[in-house]
């Protein structure tokens, strides 16, 4: 089964999504900062819109995402939301909004959800779990972010393989378990061997895991617009594919994203390689 083309389709929802999972149909999520690549984004047919707090690093110029606010994760998710017009839209929780607690949490959610946002991400392990069912109990649907987790880059020692040995693997396994019993409808999973990642999918079914660096066992994939359209300068990941090398426009560059997902030739095994 695949979805209607995109001029057509309904509202992508939550429903929709888990009807797609369990129809065994890839999910194909991108980063978006803004109205125009929003709409771009949406009219290919992305199904998931997230505003990343990696608009730091692209949009801001920062080192990181830790100095983005919530105030600015908000700004970024209206445009993105002026812009779409049927993608489901996620936002994230930026470093130390949510933190604190469960109360914390809510609020900043709230901001994000009023500012147009379908869901809220946000990363860390089984610590986060109470938050996590917390939100969902009161209707803020939760995307729950294991692996390397960006946020906490000074923690980790820099942008690092997560999970790489037997002891690592087993505790990512057990936080995402933890995490899906709590709630989290969708989880990110990233840069971590494609074993662990097919593992977490395995150990829990109906959960939505979206990869990124993290193999083709997840339920869908993930990327930053900048390096799936060969924007960013220095180093890029090694499994962004180059979408632009065959069309010579961003819209066929989101097309044929969107298809490789769908088709799971997206990712290439062979530039994952861990
Ligand atoms: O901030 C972001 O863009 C993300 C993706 C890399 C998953 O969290």
């Amino acid at each position: 089964m695949s979805s209607p083309a995109p001029a057509e389709r309904k509202p992508v929802t939550l429903h929709r999504l888990r009807q797609m999972h369990e129809a065994g149909e890839k999910i194909a999520m991108l980063t978006a900062y803004d109205a125009t690549f929003a709409r771009l984004a949406d009219e290919a047919g992305v199904d998931c819109l997230l505003i990343g707090d990696s608009l730091g690093m692209v949009v801001q110029g920062q080192p990181s995402t830790v100095p983005v606010t919530l105030d600015e994760m908000a700004y970024h998710t209206r445009c993105v939301v002026r812009g779409n017009r049927s993608a489901w839209v996620i936002a994230d929780l930026p470093f130390a909004s949510y933190q604190e607690g469960r109360e914390q949490a809510m609020r900043s959610s709230a901001a994000l959800m009023q500012a147009g946002a379908h869901m809220v991400k946000l990363e860390g392990g089984g610590w986060t779990a109470e938050t996590v069912h917390f939100l969902t109990e009161r209707g803020v649907p939760v995307c729950a972010h294991l692996g390397l987790t960006p946020q906490s880059v000074h923690a980790l020692g820099g942008y690092r393989i997560q999970g790489r040995d037997e002891a690592g693997a087993a505790m990512l396994r057990r936080h995402a378990t933890e995490l899906a019993q709590a709630g989290a409808a969708m989880m990110v999973l990233e840069l971590m061997p494609s074993s662990v990642a097919a593992q977490v999918q395995a150990d829990n079914p109906g959960l939505m895991t979206i990869g990124i660096g993290a193999g083709k066992g997840t339920a869908g994939q993930v990327l930053v617009c900048y390096d799936m359209l060969r924007l960013t300068r220095g180093r890029l990941p090694r499994f962004a594919r180059d979408f632009t090398a065959e069309g010579g426009s961003a819209e066929d560059a989101l097309r044929r994203y969107v298809a490789a997902v769908k088709d799971g030739s997206f990712p290439d095994e062979a530039l994952h390689g861990y």
